[in-house]
C-alpha cells in the first residue's frame, strides 16, 4: 500500500485528493495547521490519519517529518492569497515575501525534510501544486504575489526534478484550474472533482519519466 502526505488537505482541493487517493487505496497523512480541522476531516476518511503540519514553521515541518518513516508521494498543496494582494505598483514587499514563505518556500521546507522518507520509496513523486497564474508566458496584473510565488514555486520544481532524478524521484507542477474553492470563491468555472482530476493523476497515474514539467488536466503547458 503506498502513502501519500498531502498539506493543507483538512478542506478544498486538499481534502477532495486525500478522498480520492483513499478510495484508490492509498494510505492518506492528511496534514493542516489547524489541530481540530484536520483531525475531524481525517477522521471521516477511511485510511487517513492526521498530522499536524505549518509549511513555515521549521519546527512543525521537523516534528511532523519525525513522525513518518515512509513516504511515496508528497502533495505541496498548501498555499494563500494574502488580503491585500493587488497591485504589483503599490505591494508592500513584506505581502510579496509572506506569500513567498507560505507558497514557494513552505513547499520546498516540506520537500527537504520528507525527502529521506521519499528516498525509500521504489517510485517516489513529489506534486506541486501551483497555478496557470504563476505561467510566465501568461503573466498579467492578478494577485501579483501569489502569481510571483507560484512561477518561483515552478523554479523549485525544476531544480528538484533535476537533483532528484538519478533518485528516480518524479517532481512535477500542476494547475488545476480555477475551482469553487474558498480560495477560488463560488463564481469559478471549475468543480473541487474537476480541479483535482489532474493531481491525483500525477500522484498516482502519470508515468514515473515524466518528471520537471508543468501539468493542466494531464497535459503539458507552458511554464
Ligand atoms: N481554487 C483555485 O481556483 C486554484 C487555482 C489554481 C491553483 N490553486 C492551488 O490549489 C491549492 C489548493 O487550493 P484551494 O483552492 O483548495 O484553496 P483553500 O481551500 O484556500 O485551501 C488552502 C489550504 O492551504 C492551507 N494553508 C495555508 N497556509 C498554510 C500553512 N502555513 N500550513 C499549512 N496549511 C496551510 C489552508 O489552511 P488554513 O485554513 O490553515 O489557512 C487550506 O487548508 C493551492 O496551492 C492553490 O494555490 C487553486
Amino acid at each position: 500500500m503506498k502513502t501519500v502526505l498531502i498539506t493543507g488537505a483538512y478542506r478544498g482541493l486538499g481534502l477532495e485528493v486525500a478522498r480520492q487517493l483513499t478510495e484508490r487505496g492509498y494510505r492518506v497523512i492528511l496534514t493542516a495547521r489547524k489541530h481540530d480541522a484536520g483531525q475531524a476531516a481525517a477522521a471521516k476518511l477511511k485510511n487517513a490519519t492526521f498530522l499536524e503540519l505549518d509549511i513555515t514553521d521549521a519546527g512543525s515541518v521537523a516534528r511532523a517529518a519525525g513522525q513518518v518513516s515512509q513516504l511515496d508521494v508528497l502533495i505541496n498543496n498548501a498555499a494563500i492569497i494574502a488580503e491585500g494582494d493587488a497591485d504589483i505598483l503599490h505591494l508592500p514587499p513584506e505581502l510579496v515575501l509572506r506569500t513567498l514563505a507560505t507558497n514557494t518556500l513552505g513547499a520546498l521546507r516540506v520537500a527537504q525534510a520528507f525527502l529521506p522518507h521519499l528516498l525509500k520509496s521504489p517510485a517516489g513523486r513529489i506534486v506541486n501544486v501551483s497555478s496557470g497564474g504563476g505561467q510566465l508566458s501568461e503573466m498579467g496584473t492578478w494577485a501579483p504575489a501569489y502569481c510571483i510565488s507560484k512561477t518561483a514555486l515552478n523554479a523549485v520544481t525544476c531544480q528538484l526534478a533535476a537533483a532528484l532524478k538519478p533518485h528516480g524521484i518524479a517532481v512535477n507542477s500542476v494547475c488545476p484550474g480555477w475551482c469553487r474553492t474558498e480560495m477560488g470563491g463560488p463564481g469559478a468555472p471549475r468543480s473541487v472533482e474537476e480541479g483535482t482530476a489532474g493531481i491525483v493523476w500525477l500522484a498516482a497515474d502519470a508515468p514515473q519519466e515524466k518528471t520537471g514539467l508543468f501539468w493542466r488536466d494531464r497535459e503539458v503547458i507552458p511554464w
